[in-house]
Parts: structure tokens; sequence; C-alpha cells
């Protein structure tokens, strides 16, 4: 594997494997990585015929209160997972690299960015959707591989795509779960073992929203009252948002006909969870 941290070289190296002909998988992430992460790992060596993991802990995405300089770091373990994976390209860039002084540019996907996680994180889909412009124009990837638990980045990071008319493709997989549902994520770290069972709350309530719709509940506000109850029970929970709407424009929906995405963003503690299920489509149920 080779290990990547100048933007120039990153650009040459990209252009190396397109100018070869080859279908180059592109895979970005923060870093501390998960079966998750992984699991887009394997799934573009499968697709693509060179993948690049990018690591970089992007401090555009975070607000001044949230938590940039503490989130979880572990570079040589990265490293050593995705050598063993059969990773073509890790590029880790430095910060200042990415984000220079002067840095002025930034992309807003205006509507979709505000909704959801937006509201309590104004600015962080700017941030997201800049940073992945900026990661695509220096990996120029083919396809680009992202999880469905962030399903609110992925839906505007599609949409960034296709108004931009950007050449790579937008590759989503499924929300990869420990054995007891929950959703893997890098912030899992920050939980004590008390948080950690409190935390199995947010797929109790998703389990409970696919029960209620499998058993014919159309309602929207019947399922979202019996999430809310069901996350309300739960003491060291605290909701930001239990929400059910339209899975392409994020728009709430009184009545589940077509495909729909049923969200919810739960503080344990002081750490902040989100997990998704999809109703009425092909997507994943828990
Ligand atoms: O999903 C993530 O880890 C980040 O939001 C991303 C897409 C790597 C951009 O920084």
């Amino acid at each position: 594997m080779k290990k990547i941290a100048a933007v120039e070289r990153m650009k040459a190296a990209a252009g190396e494997i397109k100018t070869q002909g080859r279908i180059l998988g592109f895979v970005p992430t923060m870093g501390y990585l998960h079966e998750g992460h992984l699991s887009l790992v394997r799934e573009s060596l499968k697709k693509a015929d060179a993948t690049v993991v990018s690591i970089f802990v992007n401090p555009l995405q975070f607000g001044p209160r949230e938590d940039f300089r503490r989130y979880p770091r572990d570079p040589e373990r990265d490293e050593a997972l995705l050598e063993e994976a059969g990773v073509d390209i890790l590029f880790h860039p430095a910060d200042l690299d990415m984000v220079p002084d002067g840095f002025r540019t930034t992309v807003e996907v205006s509507g979709l960015q505000d909704k959801l996680c937006g509201r309590s994180r104004p600015g962080h889909f700017k941030g997201v959707a800049t940073v992945v412009l900026k990661l695509f124009n220096i990996v120029r990837p083919d396809y680009a591989f992202f999880g469905q638990k962030d399903a609110q980045q992925a839906i505007i990071l599609r949409r960034m795509t296709k108004d931009l008319d950007l050449d790579t493709k937008i590759e989503i997989r499924p929300i990869v779960r420990e054995e007891d549902g929950l959703a893997l994520s890098s912030r899992n770290m920050y939980l004590n073992p008390e948080e950690r069972r409190a935390a199995l709350v947010l797929f109790r309530s998703l389990k409970k929203a696919h029960a209620m719709w499998a058993a014919g509940e159309r309602e929207a506000g019947s399922i979202r009252g019996e999430m809310l109850r069901l996350i309300g029970s739960e003491p060291l929970a605290r909701v930001d948002y239990v929400e059910i709407v339209d899975s392409d424009t994020l728009e709430t929906v009184d009545r589940i006909n077509g495909k729909t995405l049923v969200a919810v963003a739960v503080l344990i503690g002081n750490t902040r969870l989100i997990d998704n299920t999809i109703l009425g489509g092909k997507g994943e149920h828990p």
C-alpha cells in the first residue's frame, strides 16, 4: 500500500491509475476505522481495479463546540487495517494542506443541509460537501463509497454529484451493526458501559417503527409518537430528533406510501448518536 500525504502527489497517483484505464474506487473516511468502514473498503476492492482510502478529520464539518479536538484518532491502526485489506493507496493529508490559510470556498446543498442533523449542527453539511468535493477533485474516483448510517450525508452528496455533473458514482452501503443492534460509529468509544447499554434505545425505536409499519400502520405521527415514548423511557437518553421523511427530499411525510426514511438522533449522556431505517423500499430493515 502506498501512503500519500501531499495533495499534488495524490493527484498524480490517481491520474496514473486513470491513464492506465483502471477503475478507481474511493472511500473517504475520518479514520478510527471500524467494520462499517471496512465493509465500504471491501466493496470498493470488489468493484474497482484500484482503491484509495482517505483519512482526514475534517475541521470544516465540526461546530465550535463540537468534538473536533477529541475525535478519536489512531492512524497506525488504520494503516495496518487498510494494508491488510489490500488497499492500494492511503491518502492522509495534513489539515493545512486541505484547508490552508485563506481558504474561502464552500459548497452548500441548500434545503437538504438544514434539515434533521443540520438543525442541531449548523454548518456541518456545508463542511462535508466542501471537503468531499475537494477530495473528489483530488482523487477523481469512478466510484465513491459511503455508509447508510449517515443517511442525510448520503442524500446530500448524491444531490451535489448530480447538480454539479460530477463523474463519480455514489455507492451507499448498508449500516453495519454490533450483534445487539447498535450501529457502528467511531463515537461509540465515548460511551461508558451504562451508556453503551442505553444506546440500544436507538435501534429498539427503529425496530418498533418497522414492526408497526409491518403490521399495517401508515400514519407517520403514530409511529413517531411510539418511538418518542420508547426513547423517553430510557433515563440516559435525550432526543435530538425523530423524523419520518421522504428519502430523497427529506420532507416530513404524514402517511408512509413510498420509500420513507425513519431517522433518529439521540444524546446518550454527552454523546450524540444517529441511526436510521428505510420503510417501504428495498432498504435494510432492523
Ligand atoms: O462520513 C464521514 O466520515 C465524513 O463525513 C466524510 C464523508 C469522510 C467527510 O469528511
